[in-house]
């Protein structure tokens, strides 16, 4: 841990939009990253599960480098090369038919809501509320802060933008009774991140999908975080046995660049030209990288290797549950996984893990989040394991409470 002058001017120079971890990250080469002070760390945070190959994976830098000489941006009112090659390659893999880019993950579901407007202006008679659940998470915009259904997301901005029916996320019912005359489309996190990794039934979503397609809705799932291999699956409808009519993407599709995806089926493309848009959205520097990204992902199966290791990650969890009472429950799929405790000890874990060199996450109060690479191996899992074993230990006896 660092107390450098970065953090110090930190404190004078922004906006108090988040409490960082004191730790000022210099650079980074695949599930490593190391501060100002030359200290290493095992990152499970992997920039918040952008980082699908690592810190600084060498197909990234070589696509970035080789784009940077050649051409970094030149608007959507002309063709560029590395932006076609990226959607042919998403429309390939995916269930979808055409795409639309954008530089995060709000402005893909932005752009999603908007479509879905469209589509109740031209085939609901104007219906436009959207159903969304509750400890969903879909960005921070106004409009999404609305979808968003947290009320400590919403609270500070109240009055949000109207058309937005918050249901409980898991209960299929709650979505049929929410769904009126004015509803043009049900948006879902196939597992919902933010909110805590928070897996449903595995039923929920093909049920949801038949009342969507039963009502003549649309049916929308938010990737942001579960997209690009992080469940296992390219996709995480893939493991539902769903497919979307409109998906988001953003977060692990650029490896480490920002982009956002918005992907639709041929039937619900409704946008005519001038009617969205971007000025960064698709630039053939990003493209380039996310294109090399995706490419690396898909040929060498990493997906597989993400269901294999997070499996294994998932076991050695469940030893710690097994060793501390304070260890109340392991979930998630893939490399997207939190651990839960009885007290509200997330923060001291924190601070803890980074001690010993182990960057994790704090989803709640009372929670931990791991959203590694995508390429850790299981040696990565039993060192971060053996620092959470030793953290734990630290503070709680195995099966004692708090020292
Ligand atoms: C499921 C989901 N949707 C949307 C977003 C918003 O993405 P961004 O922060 O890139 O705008 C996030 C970010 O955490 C997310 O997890």
């Amino acid at each position: 841990m660092s107390d450098s002058k970065w953090q110090e001017l930190e404190q004078r120079l922004f906006l108090r939009t988040v409490n960082r971890v004191p730790v000022t990250l210099v650079r980074g080469q695949g599930v490593l990253a190391w501060d100002d002070e030359g200290k290493e760390y095992l990152d499970f945070v992997g920039g918040w599960a952008v980082n699908s190959l690592g810190h600084c994976p060498s197909v990234v830098v070589e696509a970035l480098e080789k784009q940077a000489r050649t051409l970094i941006q030149a608007s959507n009112q002309f063709y560029t090369i590395p932006q076609v090659q990226l959607a042919q390659l998403l429309i390939e893999h995916s269930c979808l038919d055409r795409v639309f880019f954008c530089n995060s993950g709000v402005e893909a579901n932005e752009g999603a809501l908007k479509l879905a407007r469209r589509y109740g202006k031209l085939r609901l008679n104007g219906a436009y509320e959207v159903v969304t659940t509750h400890s969903s998470f879909h960005g921070r915009t106004l409009a999404m802060t609305a979808a968003t259904g947290q009320s400590k997301f919403q609270e500070p901005y109240i009055p949000l933008p109207d058309g937005f029916v918050n249901v409980d996320y898991n209960n299929v019912d709650a979505v049929k009774q929410a769904t009126g005359q004015q509803t043009c489309a049900v948006i879902l996190e196939p597992i919902q991140g933010e909110g805590g990794v928070n897996v449903p039934d595995d039923d929920y979503l093909r049920r949801v999908q038949s009342w969507c397609r039963e009502k003549g809705i649309l049916f929308i799932l938010d990737e942001i975080q579960t997209g690009v291999g992080r469940t296992g699956t390219l996709f995480a409808y893939e493991r539902y046995g769903v497919e979307p009519d409109i998906m988001t993407l953003a977060k692990g599709l650029g490896a480490g660049v920002p982009i956002g995806a918005l992907l639709a089926r041929e039937n619900f493309s409704l946008f005519s030209p001038g009617e969205h848009g971007s000025t960064f959205g698709g630039n053939p520097l990003v493209c380039a990288a996310a294109y090399a990204g995706l490419q690396y992902i898909i040929d060498n199966d990493i997906p597989g290797e993400v269901e294999r290791v997070g499996n294994y990650f998932m076991l050695r969890l469940d030893e710690l549950k097994q060793q501390f009472d304070v260890v109340t429950e392991v979930r998630g799929r893939g490399l997207l996984i939190a651990l839960e405790f009885s007290q509200e000890i997330a923060d001291q874990l924190v601070l803890a893990c980074v001690d010993r060199g182990l960057l994790v996450n704090k989803v709640r109060p009372n929670a931990l989040r791991f959203m590694p690479p995508l390429i850790i191996t299981e040696k990565d899992v039993d060192k971060a394991i053996s620092i959470l074993a030793d953290v734990l230990t630290d503070k709680f006896q195995a099966h004692g409470a708090e020292s």
